[in-house]
């Protein structure tokens, strides 16, 4: 089940938009992908059961299409919002801070496959800028300190929240 966050009231906003039609699928899992960084089984069952789809039909557009990122995301996810409000609040300060720290690029996992780091644009809490998401928390008005803090409990602490 997805996480009632605002990147999830985001996708349903374009689904809505387009009417739940099929011919705007390619649409919706760009602006998935965008949100999350990557689409999984559980966003495109979700994806497939708003738009009346079967699950088989989304699954295999979105393999079909290079762009689109089914990779395994690592056990725990971070993902950073370089929208233009987290942007001039230095959220590429705590990105940096988390490449160092757990040496890990933008868009890619550590070797170990427990931490993915990802970027997506808005998501609708600018007032909280910078928004840094950690699994299925989104830290708000977010700095160094707390998001590797954060980052590192998770890591100790095991499974995924999602
Ligand atoms: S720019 Fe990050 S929440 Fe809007």
């Amino acid at each position: 089940m997805l996480k009632d966050d605002n990147r999830k009231a985001m996708i349903d906003k374009v689904m809505k938009e387009h009417n739940y039609e099929e011919s705007s699928l390619l649409e919706i899992l760009h602006k998935a992908q965008d949100s999350y960084g990557y689409l999984d089984k559980i966003l495109l069952t979700y994806i497939a059961k708003s738009l009346t789809l079967p699950p088989s039909h989304v699954l295999g557009v979105a393999t079909f299409y290079s762009f689109f990122k089914l990779k395994a995301p690592g056990e725990h996810v971070v993902t950073g919002c370089l929208g233009t409000a987290c942007y001039v609040k230095s959220v590429d300060d705590i990105m940096t801070a988390i490449e160092h720290d757990f040496n890990i690029k933008r868009g890619g996992s550590t070797p170990d496959g427990k931490l993915s780091l990802f970027i997506t644009r808005c998501i609708g809490a600018c007032a909280m800028a910078p928004n840094i998401i950690v699994d299925d928390e989104v830290i708000g008005k977010a700095t160094k300190e707390v998001v590797v803090e954060r980052v590192r409990l998770a890591l100790e602490g095991g499974g995924r929240r999602r």
